[in-house]
């Protein structure tokens, strides 16, 4: 399935450009393929908001029974209001805060994944304020290289995510001695956009191991979560991820007891290929060895390759002439708002459309008001049928 932009291109010219456009044939035929292996081997999806929280993306994820992964109350809210079983939502962050865990309490959600002592602790008072047990699942920082940008690298052990496996004897027994706490799962997550899929190989390694530790002292274990992490191939944006491979090595490589469940939190690979920030040419303009391609998206709509040095692929999809080069930069006052240098593009000129490609995941969820600018708006392909 691949978003044919020729089919929508003369709706594109009645809508204010920058726009993220949402292609749901593209999103479903992810999700059917995602739902087909978690069926297979009995693994439950927990997408992960944080990738892109639109509310109708949102309600299509939730209508495949899939769980969420939550980083905050606001993403745990918008989850229930778009149809996600509050028992089916996790609480991930480093840093929750006291309203956010007394609103989760409330709210009911299957479990809590924390990343320290003094954080379990907090979520045991306030537990104990209303009378409950919580849920707690231990993220452990397993130290591994995920092979990815440093800035999405989240399991070695100078990060500040999760457990350190040296403290690791210490924070069960602490948690063990707390009485409105119940310790019932492990959780990992290792990085994002990690493509090199031996990474997931050695991770399961590691959760094996991991899980001897929890049978030492005799914590019988409901769930064993890996977390997200696996990319996209960004130059291809019509190609999808290998999620057969992916499932299949969690199958094959994590130990799981038959009455232990087996959960993962995929974002971007769900999102990031239904979703291109669409956005029109205003300017071109000389360069030194170099033309311009001055478009009116800038790095508000989609940072990525400001902060990641991330390549998304861009197409002019109102031209088809003889190619040139083009650095193609957005309007905003910073030398890094640039979405991609010396590219080849057919001939381009002020008001073609371009398609900046694989804009699904961490585009319009990252979005900001630098420069008092618009929030670009979502148009959806069911829409413009
Ligand atoms: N679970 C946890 C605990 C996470 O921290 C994340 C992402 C995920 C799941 C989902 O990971 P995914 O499957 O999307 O890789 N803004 C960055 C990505 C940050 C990811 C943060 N955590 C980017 O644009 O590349």
């Amino acid at each position: 399935m691949t978003t044919k932009f020729n089919d929508y291109l003369k709706k594109f010219s009645e809508i204010q450009t920058p726009f993220y456009f949402y292609d749901l044939d593209v999103l479903r035929s992810t999700l059917d393929k995602v739902r087909e292996q978690s069926l297979k081997y009995n693994i439950k999806v927990h997408y992960a908001v944080k990738a892109n929280a639109n509310p109708r993306l949102l309600q299509i994820i939730s209508s495949y029974g899939f769980g969420a992964d939550c980083v905050s109350f606001n993403e745990i809210d918008m989850a229930i209001r778009c149809g996600f079983k509050p028992d089916q939502i996790v609480f991930a962050g480093v840093g929750k805060s006291d309203k956010e865990i007394v609103g989760a309490l409330k709210a009911g959600i299957s479990c809590f994944n924390c990343e320290s002592l003094p954080e379990i602790e907090v979520i045991n008072e306030f537990a104990k304020k209303s009378s409950l047990t919580a849920n707690i699942a231990l993220r452990i920082n397993p130290n591994i290289e995920a092979h990815t940008h440093k800035y999405i690298t989240t399991g070695i052990e100078e990060s500040k995510f999760g457990v350190n496996l040296w403290e690791l004897d210490e924070v069960i027994t602490e948690a063990l001695k707390l009485k409105n706490i119940s310790l019932t799962g492990i959780h990992f997550h290792v990085g994002s956009q990690i493509t090199k899929l031996s990474v997931f190989k050695g991770l399961c390694l590691k959760i094996n191991e991991i899980k001897k530790t929890f049978e030492t002292h005799n914590v019988k274990l409901e769930s064993l979560n890996a977390g997200g992490g696996l990319g996209i191939d960004y130059d291809n944006p019509d190609i999808y991820p290998d999620f057969e491979k992916y499932f299949l090595i969690y199958n094959e490589m994590a130990d799981r007891d038959p009455d232990q469940k087996f959960h993962i939190e995929p974002g971007r690979s769900l999102v990031a290929q239904c979703g291109s920030l669409i956005t029109r040419v205003l300017y071109i303009k000389k360069g030194v060895n170099t033309q311009f391609a001055i478009v009116d998206a800038g790095m508000t709509d989609l940072i990525r390759p400001a902060l990641y040095q991330a390549n998304h692929k861009i197409e002019n999809i109102s031209s088809n002439c003889k190619s040139r080069r083009y650095d193609v930069v957005g309007p905003i006052c910073e030398s890094s708002d640039v979405f991609a240098k010396y590219i080849e593009l057919p001939e381009t000129k002020r008001g073609d459309f371009l398609a900046i490609r694989s804009a699904g995941a961490y585009g319009e969820a990252m979005a900001s008001r630098y420069n008092l600018r618009d929030l670009a708006k979502a148009i959806f392909s069911d829409d413009l049928k």
